[in-house]
């Protein structure tokens, strides 16, 4: 191979290597454009465990969840969301008083849920909870349910 041969093939193999790296990323950007932004949730529907593993009396805090079960001895199980209905933020339980308080911007929820000081503008949710068939308790936070709500086991 002589001289000019070399650097015709050279520039050859160069222009060929950028032709084919510039369809690629053309490629990539059309597959990436093509393919949605979807923003994957979590399951909405979830086992928490065997219900015997639920102290009676305050409620039991998920944080994975973001959710609070609460096992009554005469009522049975409820569940509340623990998410904020104004901007989010997860709210807290407060024995002493029975109520829900939120520490971003001070809304106070009572035991049901309902609000009580504002900002927030509706109720905390209340998800179905059931028994699934291994025995194991079963949240559903695609049923909303009311306050009075209750499992029985
Ligand atoms: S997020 Fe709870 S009061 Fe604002």
């Amino acid at each position: 191979m002589n001289r000019r041969s070399f650097f015709k093939f050279s520039w050859g193999a160069v222009g060929l290597t950028a032709l084919v790296s510039a369809v690629g990323v053309s490629l990539a950007a059309v597959v990436r454009f093509l393919v949605p932004s979807v923003f994957y949730e979590p399951p909405q529907t979830f086992k928490i465990g065997d219900p015997a593993d639920y102290p009676f009396g305050p409620p039991t805090f998920l944080v994975e969840e973001k959710i609070f079960v609460f096992r009554d001895r005469d009522k049975g199980f409820a569940v509340a969301s623990a998410v904020c209905t104004h901007l989010g933020c997860t709210v807290a339980y407060f024995p002493s008083d029975q109520r829900f308080h939120c520490p971003c911007h001070g809304s106070v929820f009572g035991p049901n849920g309902l609000v009580q000081h504002g900002p927030a503008p509706r109720p905390l949710e209340w998800f179905e909870v059931t028994l699934a068939r291994d025995g194991m308790l079963r949240v559903d936070k695609d049923k909303v349910v009311p306050p009075t709500y209750r499992l029985m086991v």
